[in-house]
């Protein structure tokens, strides 16, 4: 099947299909299989990216930075306190004019709203690095890695214990439904995704075969072909630490629940940064079972297929 990309933005993966999913997937395999070999090449030169950070990041700044970079793009990084986004001058306006002078735009922020603006009013395609919401960048790197280690990822089971409501485990479930992979959020009641977006991903399930559970029992683990976990307070939430140890305590990741999945094979992946001793133990992230590095690595082959696929034609 030939289609294009070509102009997209990446705001969620809800508004991309299976196959363009799969698409992106097999650009980055390819895209990382070349950076092996040491293959040069300057497909963005004569690009820009502006990338605006209103949080913190290591592995979304780094891998837009360095993927944009050095095939001869002009990345340009941009904090809040730089620029001026919705302070002073409207966010519509400062949107028409980065659109002016930019090719595209990474958004890292807090409401998924300021990206789809951002969007709308530059007229360039633009790529969400995270938000309260979503993070679907990094959820394209979690499945690649994925299909590294198990080939055809359709009828695998990926148990996300944590924080079943923030970016991570939303942008899971939604690619894990559209890609046929089985997803069983573990977490407290208190902690559940989003109704609306548990709607829309049992929608998808349907099509795709996967089946999407959510349940507050971490013997759900059992058979699973990977356990997922993420920090317990993400950015933005820091008032929230003292409730949230209390409530996800019984749900780290440790070697006891590794081992309760009764697979010797089962591996585990974390989107990093991990507070190692809180959400997971340094045995389990530090371990043979660990693929948190690889994850980490394919952030950047996958968003250097993300822009290619958008930005150059
Ligand atoms: N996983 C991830 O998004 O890492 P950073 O916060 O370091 O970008
Ligand atoms: N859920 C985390 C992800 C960090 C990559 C956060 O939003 O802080």
């Amino acid at each position: 099947m030939s289609f294009s990309l070509f102009g997209r933005s990446l705001l969620t993966l809800l508004d991309f299909t299976p196959e363009e999913i799969k698409h992106l997937l097999k650009l980055a395999g390819k895209i990382k299989a070349e950076s092996k070999k040491g293959k040069v090449q300057k497909r963005f030169q004569g690009k820009t990216l502006a990338m605006i950070f209103e949080k913190r990041s290591t592995r979304t700044r780094c891998a837009f930075e360095t993927a944009f970079g050095e095939e001869g793009g002009y990345p340009v990084f941009l904090s809040t306190s730089d620029i001026q986004l919705g302070a002073k001058e409207s966010l519509e306006d400062t949107a028409r004019v980065l659109g002016r002078m930019f090719s595209a735009i990474q958004f890292r922020g807090f409401k998924q709203e300021t990206a789809e603006t951002l969007a709308k009013y530059s007229g360039v395609p633009v790529y969400n690095g995270l938000t309260d919401l979503y993070h679907p960048t990094q959820a394209l790197a979690d499945l690649l890695t994925l299909e590294e280690n198990f080939g055809d990822v359709r009828g695998k089971t990926l148990c996300y214990i944590g924080d079943g409501r923030n970016n991570v485990a939303h942008s899971l479930m939604i690619i894990c439904a559209k890609l046929g992979v089985n997803v069983t959020i573990i977490t407290p009641p208190e902690l559940n995704p989003e109704d609306d977006l548990c709607q829309k991903v049992n929608a998808l399930a349907k099509i795709s075969g996967a089946n999407i559970g959510v349940t507050s029992d971490i013997n759900a683990v059992k058979d699973a072909d990977a356990l997922y976990t993420d920090v317990w307070v993400s950015m933005g939430e820091e008032d929230k630490k003292e409730e949230r140890v209390k409530l996800l305590s019984p749900y780290q990741v440790n070697q006891k629940l590794m081992e309760k999945t009764g697979k010797k094979e089962t591996i585990f992946l974390h989107c990093l940064p991990a507070v190692k001793g809180e959400e997971v133990t340094a045995d389990v992230i530090d371990g043979a079972q660990s693929r948190a590095w690889d994850q980490a690595e394919n952030r950047k082959h996958t968003i250097k297929a993300v822009m290619l696929a958008t930005l150059v034609k």
